[in-house]
């Protein structure tokens, strides 16, 4: 879908999620979101946030799942998702705290293997993911699975593309800041969601959203394998979808 405005598209997206807790709520059931940080999703949390604030909307039967951290990365750091997610929205809401799962960049680094494997172990315990928001990054990652991530990875340990490192140097002043490396969701576990919704905004998007949609599907633009996905709705303000 696309839309006149990323304002009047983060409201539709929010709206959905918060009709997806209410209905998961009204079954006893919890509702598993698997959540994206960077600029894409900011609205769509801010939007949440008024709901619970104004429309009564409780979080109390989610559990969250983020796609990414840097690594390493101390939850406390300015740049640090964890402080992102508590930010728009954790802080926010009414979430139990055991309820929210984010990569942790502390992990010391003999111990990354067993920590990715129990983070889709979490996963997988919790009911699998129903609904996974993604933004997409200039190189065609998603999460952080940087060009060459095929369809079967997993949540693992990534080293980062140079245009992500370049597109993250202003939040971290300077290139020479940005961590070389990352933990990821992989594209085997973000294509298990049951429902995806991708957000893209800007004329910036424009290209990479061209690719993902209508190019041919490859690990050079891991966002690709998103169309053997039987539920994407990739949702575009005009600039974005100006090259559709
Ligand atoms: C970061 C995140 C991705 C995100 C991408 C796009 O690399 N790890 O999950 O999709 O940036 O960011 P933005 O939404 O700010 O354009």
């Amino acid at each position: 879908s696309i839309y006149a405005d990323s304002e009047e598209a983060s409201a539709s997206v929010a709206a959905q999620i918060a009709d997806l807790i209410r209905e998961r709520a009204a079954e006893g059931q919890p509702c598993v979101l698997g959540l994206a940080t960077g600029s894409s999703p900011t609205r769509v949390y801010e939007e949440l946030v008024r709901l619970h604030r104004e429309d009564g909307l409780s979080f109390q039967n989610v559990v969250s799942f983020n796609l990414d951290e840097y690594y390493p990365m101390a939850p406390g750091s300015l740049q640090s998702y964890v402080r992102f997610m508590r930010e728009y929205l954790f802080d926010h809401i009414d979430i139990r705290p055991e309820n929210v799962h984010i990569p942790d960049g502390t992990v010391p680094k003999e111990q990354i293997n067993e920590y990715c494997r129990r983070y889709e172990e979490q996963i997988k315990e919790a009911g699998g993911i129903d609904l996974q928001l993604l933004g997409i990054g200039r190189t065609g990652h998603i999460g952080f699975n940087e060009p060459g991530s095929g369809p079967a990875s997993r949540t693992r340990l990534i080293t980062l593309d140079h245009v992500t490192r370049t597109d993250a140097a202003s939040d971290f002043y300077g290139e020479e800041n940005v961590p070389r490396r990352a933990l990821t969701m992989g594209v085997g576990t973000i294509l298990e969601a049951r429902k995806i919704v991708l957000m893209a905004w800007g004329e910036g998007k424009a290209a990479v959203v061209k690719r993902m949609v209508e190019g041919e599907v490859t690990d050079s633009v891991p966002a690709t394998y998103l169309q053997s996905h039987p539920d994407v709705q990739v949702v575009l303000d005009e600039a974005a979808g100006a090259d559709l």
